[in-house]
């Protein structure tokens, strides 16, 4: 029997995806063959196309950052394992979800509990995530924390809204003018970044200076955060550096910044920590997962696509319209 994948054939715009055929084999012993049910689609999986991430995957490969999906096989190893054929689970893969089956270890598996929509649980496990630990793990903030985000519409600005409101904090966001919109539905004050000058904007409407900056822009947007912050601020810097040597100039600068004891602390997020450190991870998704189940947070999905047309989702992300998050879904749950 043969599965389908879409794979980056060169470094490239959405044109570079094509679906290709495999054959599908039994899991190895020490794997779980998993049937995708719900991949998101995220700005990491548009830069490793271009090529521009510090360890850019080899050509050719399979984008999708975050999987859920159900176990339909076990490799021999695995039998007396804790996750079964037929349980739901998710996975935070870096690259390989915009395909119909994925193979992983036991060590990659995150228990999905039940009833929970999957276009939902794929939004979670990635952007949730990020956002709840920027705001959680890296930023500590408290009840009455203001908070500038740094790229409010996109998939984690989003989560980062809907967190932030849940957290009781004062939010400035940053997004074009056509999606002020959701910024104000959960109570920040949209900045227009194309036409007004953030950090003088914020100078006049907090003298004191910014608690919390999230950024997930990189660029000049370090500086420019560092300099909204107010005494104690901390800037959090999130978004993936485009290459090995800008990761190299992120982690000096940021030593050199903390190193100035001035006051102002940077501290950088990546999900790659959870190789280092998994149970805060697992910790974390068990509340996001609890809040969704309670309908305290609600992920805001503009448009569900079938996984195989993952080239079409692609382009829309990097046409710059998107509000919230675009999802893959098997042709079942579609
Ligand atoms: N650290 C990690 O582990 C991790 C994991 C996932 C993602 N990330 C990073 O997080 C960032 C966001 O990812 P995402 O998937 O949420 O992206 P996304 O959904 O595409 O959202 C990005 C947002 O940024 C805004 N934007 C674009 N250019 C901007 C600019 N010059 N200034 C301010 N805002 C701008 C866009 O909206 P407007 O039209 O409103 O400007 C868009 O809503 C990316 O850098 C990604 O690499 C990091």
């Amino acid at each position: 029997m043969k599965y389908k994948r879409v794979v980056a054939v060169k470094i490239g715009g959405p044109q570079v995806l094509q679906i290709q055929d495999f054959e599908l084999r039994e899991p190895s012993r020490d794997e779980f063959r998993i049937k995708i049910q719900a991949v998101p689609v995220c700005l990491p999986d548009v830069q490793a196309r271009y090529g521009l991430s510090p360890y850019p995957p080899r050509i050719p490969f399979t984008p999708g950052y975050a999987v859920i999906g159900v176990i339909d096989a076990v490799g021999d190893g695995e039998r007396r394992s804790t996750f079964r054929a037929g349980d739901r689970v998710a996975a935070l893969t870096v690259i390989g979800g915009y395909s119909e089956y994925i193979f992983l270890k036991k060590n990659q598996l995150i228990p999905v509990p039940s009833g929970i929509d999957a276009a939902d649980a794929a939004v979670l496990i990635l952007n949730y995530m990020v956002a709840y630990q920027v705001l959680h793990r890296s930023a500590r903030v408290t009840s009455g924390s203001s908070l500038l985000i740094i790229g409010a519409s996109g998939g984690i600005g989003t989560a980062l809204l809907q967190l932030g409101k849940l957290a009781g904090l004062k939010m400035y966001g940053l997004a074009s003018k056509s999606k002020h919109a959701i910024l104000e539905e959960y109570g920040a004050a949209p900045i227009d970044y194309h036409t007004q000058d953030f950090v003088e904007v914020l100078r006049q409407l907090e003298p004191g200076g910014i608690d919390v900056v999230a950024d997930g822009m990189g660029g000049d947007y370090y500086n420019r955060g560092l300099s909204v912050l107010g005494k104690g601020g901390v800037l959090v810097e999130y978004g993936n550096p485009l290459g090995f040597s800008h990761l190299l100039r992120l982690l000096g600068k940021t030593l050199t910044t903390n190193l100035r004891f001035n006051g102002k602390t940077v501290k950088l997020y990546g999900t790659s920590f959870s190789v280092f450190n998994r149970r805060p991870f697992l910790e974390d998704w068990e509340i996001l997962f609890s809040l969704l189940a309670a309908g305290k947070i609600k992920p805001v999905i503009e448009h569900r696509y079938a996984i195989l047309d993952a080239p079409e989702a692609n382009a829309r992300l990097e046409s710059g319209r998107v509000t919230g998050n675009l999802v893959l879904l098997s042709p079942e749950i579609l």
